[in-house]
């Protein structure tokens, strides 16, 4: 069951109708049945429907509203924690008209708090991952080729492109079609995301047959599944990659869900797995001018809060960084990834089209490009660019903010 309410309480006499959150967000007003002071000078409150949440008296004093808490312009906490009273208590404690009201002493100070602002908390509804739908793998069976989304929609209608960013949170791996092929769409697509992420290949690249190749990407050859910039710290979240032109026979795109696979690996090949998550490899860039070097295994598992980061990009890994009696089954663990991720199971393959754009997850979703002869006179012209996931998953929120918020039902 969902409960939706309206943002200010319902009564003319109430004494909360001007009740401001610490953010931008409208709560509906659920309001509290009962405020108490618990043993140890913090604040139990209860929702009707048996929702409770604890509050520090601190906490609430840096979250109050208004001059010296929360700053009502930019939504911030004006607060040192140097200047936080060392012997802060809650005086005065009680529910009016829904609001939680409390008096801070030594202060004297009052404050009020929206029931739905704390409600949201009760409900972990301010966890980074909250709103933003959850990734569900996927192979080629069910996936065949990406979910694909009206392009002219996306660059201009935000509830068009609140769905595709949903797809792309879930799946790892949006295409929009019919985008045209003008040089700047992928920016103004990117623009309408978040700020795009430089490289030294330029805030938007090129990949492109005709021109003199010095990278494998510029010539006719297959690149097998693969992570853009595994040579960085933070490799880009957001690969965006739009077709301009496109005549020649084969070349056509790859994907795996790197998901998927780590999945697969964890339980069929555990060996494997435990090789690629645990080994780490030095990444390293190998140019004249540049010189990026990470280290790092080929599937990092995070700490468990953040999605998977791959670092497969074969061209650009330069030495084990583990014991010699590892050496063996790193590479022997490799090679099964790269085949997991290249077989008809895992790997979908299509047709690039001129017009088409797909956006992916570069830390996520393995990409690639099959074989293609590159003939006089055939143009094959792509041009990308990066965006960060912290752009993107703030984008959706925003996007998903423009609806009321949903508040889950307790228990
Ligand atoms: C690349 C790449 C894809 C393609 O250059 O890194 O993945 O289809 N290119 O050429
Ligand atoms: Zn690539």
């Amino acid at each position: 069951m969902t409960e939706r309410g309206i943002a200010h309480p319902p009564t003319p006499d109430c004494p909360t109708a001007d009740c401001p959150t610490p953010d931008f967000y409208e709560y509906p007003w659920t309001a509290l049945s009962s405020a108490c002071l618990t043993a140890h000078g913090t604040a139990d409150l209860a929702w009707p429907d048996g929702a409770t949440l604890e509050c520090h008296p601190t906490w609430l004093r840096e979250n109050a509203p208004g001059p010296g808490g929360i700053n009502l312009a930019t939504r911030e906490c004006e607060l040192d924690p140097a200047h936080l009273p060392a012997d802060l208590t809650l005086g005065r404690i009680c529910v009016a008209g829904g609001a939680l009201d409390v008096t801070f002493e030594p202060e004297h100070r009052d404050a009020t708090f929206h029931p739905g602002w704390l409600r949201h908390v009760a409900d972990d509804m301010h966890q980074p991952f909250a709103v933003i739908p959850a990734p569900e793998p996927w192979t080629a069976a069910s996936h065949p080729e990406p979910t694909t989304y009206d392009g002219p929609a996306t660059l201009c209608d935000d509830d068009s492109l609140e769905t595709a960013l949903c797809g792309l949170a879930r799946f790892g791996l949006i295409r929009l079609s019919a985008c045209g092929t003008d040089a700047d769409t992928v920016a103004r697509l990117a623009h309408r995301i978040g700020a795009m992420r430089d490289s030294n290949f330029g805030l938007t690249w090129h990949v492109d047959v005709d021109i003199a190749p010095t990278t494998v990407a510029n010539t006719g050859l297959r690149l097998a599944p693969h992570t853009d910039l595994p040579t960085r710290e933070v490799p880009p979240g957001l690969q965006l990659l739009h077709c301009v032109e496109n005549t020649v026979e084969g070349g056509w795109s790859t994907m795996a869900d790197g998901l998927a696979i780590a999945e697969h690996l964890r339980d069929c090949e555990p060996g494997a797995f435990e090789a690629l998550t645990t080994l780490e490899w030095i990444f390293f860039n190998r140019s004249p001018d540049y010189d990026h070097r990470w280290q790092g295994p080929v599937i990092d598992t995070g700490d468990g809060r953040i999605p998977y980061t791959y670092r497969a990009f074969h061209p650009v890994r330069a030495f084990p960084a583990m014991a010699a009696a590892d050496v063996e089954r790193a590479y022997a663990a490799l090679g099964l990834l790269s085949a997991t991720a290249a077989s008809n199971h895992f790997g979908m393959r299509y047709p690039f089209r001129p017009g088409d754009i797909v956006v992916f997850d570069n830390r996520r979703v393995l990409h690639g490009r099959e074989a293609f002869e590159p003939r006089p006179g055939i143009r094959r012209r792509l041009i990308g660019t990066y965006i960060d996931t912290d752009e993107f998953y703030s984008r959706l929120r925003v996007l998903l903010r423009r609806s009321p918020q949903e508040i889950p039902a307790h228990g």
